[in-house]
């Protein structure tokens, strides 16, 4: 269901996961609602295990909730195939994951190249390409494969694969998790360009306060919940307006 005139990038409501492991359920996410707007830069906190991860899985539309609704851009996403948020994941979304997924026998170019065919709206000529890459420091690096590569390498990597197309949405899981501290910086600054420059939307989930610091708001999760939900539910559209439209 298209809403074409949301002011937001992201809604959730009173979305919710439980895994299942065999007979045991894993309630890993529950009663999540916010929202988030065009051009706001969210960062994620919170302990181990209280469900970032899943959240941000959930806004990709890489699974299905098993409660409540996800918003992308007005439209519904949880109750679409898997095929359909794939397509809308493809068009809209950046997703930076925090086991990197390169593809083990792709080259660090052959990843990026890969990325920029599947989405194939191809904004960026070869300069551009360059330009990234360089920034990222990855220049030397590109003819190497996942294996060859150090863990901060690879997540650089991956932040060039997602980056790449220039998506409306980046969602980054802990972007800066395996870097020294002027790598982190420099994809920090990255991210404050892109969302400053070309006003993508960004939630990015993060251990380090600094790097929170450079978000506009920070959202933090305890158990399965965001703690202050009102706050993050104020920014977006009244709970019954949301509720009869989607
Ligand atoms: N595929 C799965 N099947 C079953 N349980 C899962 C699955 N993925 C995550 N969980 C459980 O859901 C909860 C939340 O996990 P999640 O990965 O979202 O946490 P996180 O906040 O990202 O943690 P971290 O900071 O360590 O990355 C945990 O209890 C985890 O064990
Ligand atoms: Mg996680």
């Amino acid at each position: 269901m298209e809403n074409a005139s949301s002011s937001n990038a992201i809604e959730t409501f009173e979305l919710g996961m439980t895994y299942k492991s065999g007979k045991v359920e894993v309630p890993a996410l529950q009663n999540v609602t916010f929202a988030v707007k065009h051009g706001e830069f969210i960062a994620v906190m919170g302990p181990s295990g209280c469900g970032k991860s899943t959240l941000l899985h959930l806004l990709g539309g890489l699974m299905q909730p098993t409660h409540g609704k996800i918003l992308i851009d007005g439209t519904d996403i949880s109750k679409l195939s898997d095929s359909e948020r794939t397509a809308i994941r493809r068009s809209k979304i950046g997703y930076i994951f925090q086991r990197f997924n390169l593809l083990p026998t792709l080259t660090a170019k052959g990843n990026i190249e890969l990325a920029k065919k599947i989405h194939g709206n191809g904004h960026l000529n070869e300069n551009g390409v360059g330009r990234i890459l360089r920034m990222l420091g990855l220049t030397d690096k590109i003819h190497f494969r996942p294996a060859e590569l150090s863990g901060g390498e690879q997540q650089r990597i991956a932040i060039a694969r997602a980056i790449i197309n220039q998506p409306a949405i980046i969602l980054a899981d802990e972007p800066t998790g395996s870097l020294d501290s002027r790598n982190s910086q420099t994809v920090l600054q990255m991210l404050r360009d892109l969302n400053d420059k070309l006003g993508q939307t960004i939630v990015m989930i993060t251990h380090d306060s600094d790097a929170a610091s450079t978000a506009s708001r920070v959202i933090e999760m305890k158990d399965g919940q965001i703690l202050n939900p009102a706050i993050h539910f104020a920014l977006s559209r009244s709970l019954k307006e949301a509720a009869n439209s989607i």
